[in-house]
């Protein structure tokens, strides 16, 4: 042998990670590299990690990304291999970073946008598309190549402290407006992580509850948004949820995350776990949930015990493998961009204010609004002067700023009254200092300001200003639920303030205005009446107050409309008498797996949850029963006004595609969001009456103007999913297809007959153990 032969065999080229390199790459690798490559390089302590205890050596090939920006989470490199770390950061309302930067002078911002309830409310797909081109710029500029973002489980319950993150409770609305952030974000060579996957419709004990529905509604609610997603958008990522479904969590189940999402939606990317602590680790990558967030080196070492005893297949851990290293080969860092840390914050704010100014809702106007030029203003309620601009937990964007709604009227030319303000100053300050000592955190926020008990006296002996405006303010967030009859309900010191300033100011021949700054759905029926106008703000961004002023001052003109039921009562709802309402434990967050320890009896609603409502949820539900409601799904006022005229449905190669004319008959410029529902012929499965299978919105229309708008629903899209066949079925027969401008304020119909059947099988996976009737009888 010669000495060149030699020196060929030792010093071998290793490979470095391309296109074309990634089975060269697999093999050069040790067991050990893989595992630390499938595992994050956060070893987050925060959630059950042992990273000091555990006895296991990390190859010393691997290097930790250095988390000077405090991103969410990333994964190791191995830079002999040209593996290059995947950096994460949250969230759904904005990028979620450090304000300081290790190592670095001066302080770094993100842009806090309208949240995701907010955003869906505008049913402006296309805004929603540049809202997230914008959050791709902010990642790119400051080198995050993830965005866990956006958030799109389903609004089953008003009270889920999550919903604000959320779009709505209905799935294809959910999915439409996913696909449109994740197409933004995604087009700026940042991925996205769609979340929770799947049914995470709580957060009592949401890392241990088991959800046990039916298959009809998994798959037509609580998956048809991701389905839509992955189909339309093609999310980098897919974050599995930390709850079980129908008994195994989501993280373990292969029928979840390989028979479904990968096999029949045709998924090509990767999922990573919420942020679990370690669970089966063996179970979680044969079931393809590739990288396990935020990380513990316990998981790393459980892997490779495992190969090696033989209870974990090498090659499912390739698999895994393979398709992280796909991933890192699409991010900048990769393709080796170095952040600019200067993002156009300036030119996110405008956008930020024009989105939240259409995402608002307008539920009722009695004349008042839009509000005269440079009126004074009496402003009640907290928030008046300190806006939510976002929830808490993980979602919570640090923005330089948040503009509150006093600030938003004085920069229109209103006059805010400085009594009021300074009283409230007062009251704020007090209360800030009663908590001066605790420690607060995103997942801990400071609890919310009690409302400030203002006499009624008091009230009347005032000399009122030109109108009031009264702000009420609710917020919520990750690891606990909102409850009844606190937060669902006013408080009794909200009604006495609504009550007694409508009553001094209508005495006084002044108009009284209520905005809602709320993170998700309140009780509005006890009280509606009262007020002249009722604007629903949501939580809006750093730009709240300056774009509620664009409403309320008519610069811009309402056309927002709700994504979910505002209900009489919150037991209306159906799916409330299957939900932790009146819980009182421990948030779920921290190391802590399950707050009830999973003893035997289970506790129902917290270990687990019966989805006895099956589809019937929110409108699904109200407009099938005939159940009146304080404010109907898709409703919202505008300044103007919009006729429907010319429906029609024409077939098209895979189904229908409809048309109607919306003309502005008002005599101020807007936009409408028609939506399209559709009932279905009888004799197939049963269906609610009204099913959302299209919308769409003008552009602004001067008055007078029109816009043929044009919706196009697949034969697929029409189908339900039949339980017994395990196959999505559409009926054959005549299809009613109408323009509403809410559920429940249809303008106009046509219809459109399938001449035959169509049907679709599919795996029969996820199904309940025993039937969701049995379980409900033996509850
Ligand atoms: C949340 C996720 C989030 C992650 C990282 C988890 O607690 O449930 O939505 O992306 O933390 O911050």
């Amino acid at each position: 042998m010669s000495f060149a032969c030699i020196v060929g065999m030792t010093v071998q080229a290793q490979p470095k990670l391309s296109t074309d390199s990634i089975d060269a790459v697999v093999a050069a690798m040790t067991l050990e590299e893989k595992a630390t490559l499938l595992v994050g390089a956060n070893q987050g302590v925060l959630y059950g990690g042992s990273a000091e205890s555990i006895e296991y050596q990390l190859p010393s090939s691997a290097r930790m990304y250095d988390n000077r920006m405090g991103v969410g989470g990333s994964t190791y490199a191995f830079p002999y291999l040209g593996i290059t770390p995947i950096v994460m950061a949250d969230g759904p309302a904005g990028l979620r970073l450090s304000v300081q930067h290790k190592g670095k002078e001066g302080e770094y911002y993100c842009t806090a946008f309208p949240v995701g309830t907010a955003l869906a409310s505008s049913w402006n797909a296309e805004l929603v598309r540049r809202i997230g081109e914008a959050m791709g710029d902010e990642a790119r500029a400051y080198g995050v190549d993830v965005m866990l973002a956006p958030g799109m489980n389903l609004h089953r319950n008003p009270l889920n402290g999550r919903n604000f993150e959320y779009y709505s409770e209905d799935p294809l609305l959910t999915g439409k407006m996913a696909a449109a952030m994740v197409s933004g974000i995604q087009s700026r060579n940042v991925g996205t992580s769609v979340k929770h996957f799947a049914v995470n419709s709580q957060e009592t004990n949401r890392k241990d509850n088991d959800d046990i529905l039916g298959t009809r509604a998994l798959r037509e609610l609580y998956l048809k948004g991701f389905e839509m997603v992955v189909k339309e958008a093609r999310p980098w990522t897919v974050m599995s949820s930390y709850n079980r479904i129908n008994g195994p969590y989501t993280q373990e189940d292969p029928a979840l995350l390989t028979t479904i999402l990968r096999d029949e939606w045709g998924f090509d990317g990767i999922v990573l776990s919420d942020w679990t602590a370690k669970r089966n680790t063996a179970a979680q990558v044969h079931a393809g949930n590739d990288l396990m967030m935020p990380g513990n080196k316990d998981q790393m070492q459980e892997m490779v015990q495992k190969v090696r005893n033989g209870e974990l297949a090498e090659a499912d851990v390739d698999a895994c493998v393979r398709r992280v290293l796909q991933t890192v080969l699409r991010t900048n860092t990769f393709r080796g961009l170095a952040p600019t840390d200067s993002p156009d914050l300036a030119a996110h704010a405008a956008l930020s204010r024009e989105v939240a100014s259409e995402g608002m809702v307008l539920l009722k106007n009695d004349g008042v609004l839009p509000l005269a030029q440079g009126l004074a203003i009496d402003l009640y309620g907290n928030t008046s002067y300190r806006f939510i601009s976002g929830g808490t937990g993980s979602g919570r964007v640090n923005a330089a700023y948040t503009v509150s709604l006093k600030e938003g009227l004085v920069g229109a030319g209103y006059k805010a009254d400085a009594y009021l303000e300074n009283l409230y100053g007062s009251w704020l300050a007090y209360n800030d200092a009663l908590h001066a000592e605790e420690q607060y955190s995103i997942l801990n926020p400071a609890p919310t300001v009690p409302e400030l008990a203002i006499g009624r006296e008091k009230l009347f002996s005032r000399t009122p200003g030109d109108a009031a405006i009264i702000t009420i303010g609710r917020n919520a967030g990750e690891a606990t639920d909102r409850k009844i009859p606190a937060d669902f309900d006013l408080s009794a010191d909200e009604t006495a303030l609504i009550r007694n300033v409508c009553d001094a100011y209508h005495a006084a021949g002044k108009k009284v205005v209520v905005v809602l700054n709320v993170s998700g759905v309140i009780e509005t029926a006890s009280w509606k009446a009262w007020p002249d106008a009722i604007l629903l703000a949501w939580q809006l961004g750093q730009e709240g107050g300056n774009a509620v002023a664009d409403v309320l001052s008519g610069k811009a003109c309402p056309s927002g409309k709700l994504t979910m039921t505002f209900p009489l009562q919150y037991f209306d709802h159906p799916s409330s008498y299957n939900f932790p309402y009146d819980f009182v434990g421990p948030p779920s967050f921290g190391p802590v797996m399950s707050v009830t320890g999973r003893k035997e009896p289970l506790v129902k609603d917290v270990d687990y949850t019966l989805y006895e409502e099956g589809i019937y949820v929110g409108y699904r539900y109200f407009s099938s029963f005939g159940k009146e409601v304080s404010y109907p799904f898709g409703y919202g006022l505008s300044y103007t006004s919009f006729a429907y005229s010319k429906p029609t449905v024409k077939a098209s190669s895979d189904g229908f595609v409809a048309t109607v004319t919306v003309t502005n008959t008002g005599s101020v410029a807007g936009k409408e969001a028609v939506q399209l529902y559709v009932t279905a012929p009888s004799g197939g499965l049963e269906k609610p009456a009204l099913e959302l299978k299209a919308f769409a919105k003008t552009r602004l229309l001067a008055p007078g103007e029109s816009e043929v708008l044009s919706f196009p629903v697949s034969t697929y899209g029409l189908a339900s999913f039949n339980e017994l066949s395990s196959a999505w079925e559409a009926a054959a027969g005549m299809y009613h297809v109408h323009f509403g401008a809410s559920v429940a304020d249809i303008r106009c119909s046509a219809s459109f007959r399938l001449g035959k059947p169509s049907r679709w099988e599919v795996h029969r996976v996820m199904e309940p153990v025993q039937s969701i009737q049995e379980l409900s009888n033996n509850n």
